[in-house]
């Protein structure tokens, strides 16, 4: 680490919930089984990241190419959502949660967007950890619609950027044991570190969420260039440096 440089800084950590199916398979369990008992994964999750002090978690809960599941399966996770708000309401507003629902919630039951809404104006004003459920969510569709809502012909990568309604991810966690980012936060996560672990997300638990993050802070975050610092404005500002000297 370059002296000066601070050290990387943990504010905003996004999750790939994957392996439901697989693990409901393996254990000759219908894949919605998986769904279920990854809903109580993300009870565990959200009050880890709560009691940790994190800032900012985004779950994937739904992606756009989960349309292409069976019916009952889609019907099972929608439910699921509903169970959650439900279940955990009174928890998030007792620890000052701020939550909200990103992505195309028109297909859910009028009953489930009002419990969205409901609870995303109660907790609006909330201080505690921003938890952000991507439900029929895409990166692609996202960057269009955000450009789109700005009616604007040109614009820079800072203000576009400052236009998301989730910010920059500093941690993307995917379980499963695939590879992938799956159209899942794909300009936030220009500078992200990234875990894939091979647990199935039933299976993950607080420990191993503890332990990714004690690793992001192991790792040297260098943003491309060699031997920058880990400080994201102060690689900025030498970067800037050197494209001044090369000019000249
Ligand atoms: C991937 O499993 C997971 C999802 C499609 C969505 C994540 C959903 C949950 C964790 C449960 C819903 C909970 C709430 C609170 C909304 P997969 O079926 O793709 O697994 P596979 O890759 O093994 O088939």
């Amino acid at each position: 680490m370059m002296e000066g440089a601070k050290p990387p800084k943990l504010s905003h950590v996004a999750i790939i919930m994957d392996g439901n199916g697989r693990w409901a398979k393996s254990r000759s369990h219908l894949r919605v089984w998986g769904h279920i008992r990854g809903s109580k994964v993300v009870t565990d999750i959200v009050e880890e990241a709560s009691d940790l002090g994190l800032h900012e978690l985004t779950l994937y809960a739904f992606s756009q190419e989960n349309w292409s599941r069976p019916v009952h399966e889609i019907q099972t996770l929608f439910s699921l959502l509903r169970k959650f708000l439900l279940r955990e309401r009174t928890k998030i507003i007792e620890n000052s949660i701020r939550f909200r629902v990103m992505g195309d919630i028109s297909r859910l039951s009028p009953e489930t967007q009002n419990l969205i809404r409901g609870l995303e104006s109660t907790t609006l004003e909330n201080s505690g950890l921003r938890l952000n459920f991507a439900f029929n969510y895409g990166g692609r569709s996202d960057i269009v619609e955000t450009f789109k809502r700005l009616d604007k012909r040109e614009i820079s990568e800072e203000e576009l950027g400052r236009s998301f309604d989730i910010p920059n991810v500093d941690l993307l966690i995917r379980t499963g044991g695939e590879m992938r980012i799956s159209n899942f936060l794909i300009w936030q996560i220009a500078y992200a570190e990234l875990y894939f672990s091979k647990t199935m997300w039933p299976d993950f638990t607080r420990e191993e969420f503890r332990d990714i993050i004690q690793e992001f802070f192991q790792r040297e975050r260098r943003y491309g260039s060699i031997n920058a610092a880990r400080d994201w404005d102060y690689s900025r500002k030498e970067a800037r440096k050197n494209k001044e000297l090369f000019n000249h």
